[in-house]
């Protein structure tokens, strides 16, 4: 089994995300760190807890609140794109608590508990990252892998023309990972996202007709996207956290896989968020391995299964 963490602003694939870290027989899911990102912080709780509710493991794995805001700048939300993140569903929250150690500490201790082990899933911005490789020097070292979804290797952003959302909100906390050492793995948002894991209406229907509090869930969750990515001309909804978490379980869905030195644009006037990926010309070293190419059909063929898992039945 693979140890691991996922850090997520959980919205939308976020909670897909987490349905994969949950319940694929791979994962040994220690917790859910939190951090500031999609939606208003109290709905990304309350999107988390659905989440473990629909999956069945309630009370199993621990939420963990991290930080509120970047490092250095205010938060700015993606709830245009998103709306709350779950298609309005909602829950008796009664008995629905985060656990009260604060995300950067839990990430800080589990990495520390099994030294070269813990692999964190970073699906929102990076600030909990940041701030735990602030406050401990040993963190690290006692990081096995970072898989971190952020930026494009072709400069085509989704929040800006130069930037993905996770790093656009957060440059300085992407940067400061860059830079700090860890063995990174990188699912970009483009090409790799919409070229490989952008669901149109078949596969929409086709996991609507898997009929499963699993497969509702993601229609439901996925929903208000669906309407955002229309209007800009994405044919589908995207799923660039869920494959994130599918690419470390599953190495065999990677086809492609380049060494880069990626560092993150902070001052721009443009390009704030902007990620620089140079490929060895430029007299860099790399710090990161980019993923570049997946198995479209075969990522789409393993979330339908975990979303086919009935065990309510
Ligand atoms: C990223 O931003 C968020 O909106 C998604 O959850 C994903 O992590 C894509 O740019
Ligand atoms: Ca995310």
């Amino acid at each position: 089994k693979v140890p691991l963490v996922i850090d997520t602003d959980t919205a939308q694939d976020d909670c897909i995300a987490l349905l994969v870290g949950l319940l694929d027989p791979r994962a040994d899911l220690r917790a859910i760190t939190m951090v500031a990102g999609n939606v208003g912080f109290d709905q990304q709780i309350r999107n988390a807890f659905l989440t473990l509710n629909v999956a069945g493991r309630l009370g199993e794995v621990p939420i963990h609140l991290g930080c509120r805001r970047p490092l250095v700048r205010p938060w700015e939300s993606a709830e245009n794109v998103h709306g709350d993140g779950v298609g309005g569903m909602t829950m008796d929250m009664t008995g629905c608590d985060p656990d009260p150690e604060h995300a950067v500490d839990t990430l800080i201790r589990l990495a520390a508990e099994s030294p070269g082990e813990l692999t964190i899933v970073c699906i929102g911005p990076l600030t909990n990252i940041a701030t735990a490789t602030v406050k401990d020097p040993t963190f690290v070292d006692n990081v096995k892998a970072l898989y971190v979804m952020g930026g494009s290797n072709n400069a085509r952003g989704n929040i800006t023309a130069a930037a993905e959302f996770n790093f656009y909100v957060d440059p300085e906390a992407a940067k400061a990972v860059f830079a700090a050492g860890f063995d990174i793995t990188v699912i970009p948002w483009a090409p790799l996202t919409l070229e490989r894991a952008v669901f149109g209406e078949r596969q929409r229907d086709e996991i609507a007709a898997l009929d499963t509090p699993l497969s509702r869930f993601f229609t439901r969750a996925c929903a208000a996207t669906l309407e955002f990515d229309r209007s800009v001309g994405i044919n589908g909804t995207t799923h660039p956290d869920s494959l994130t978490a599918a690419a470390l379980l599953h190495p065999e869905l990677i086809r492609r896989v380049g060494q880069y030195h990626v560092d993150v644009e902070t001052a721009g006037e443009l390009t704030r968020g902007y990620a620089a990926m140079s490929w060895g010309v430029h007299g860099v070293e790399p710090n990161a391995s980019v993923v570049e190419d997946v198995d479209g059909p075969g990522f789409y063929t393993y979330l339908c299964d975990v979303l086919g898992r009935n065990f309510y039945s």
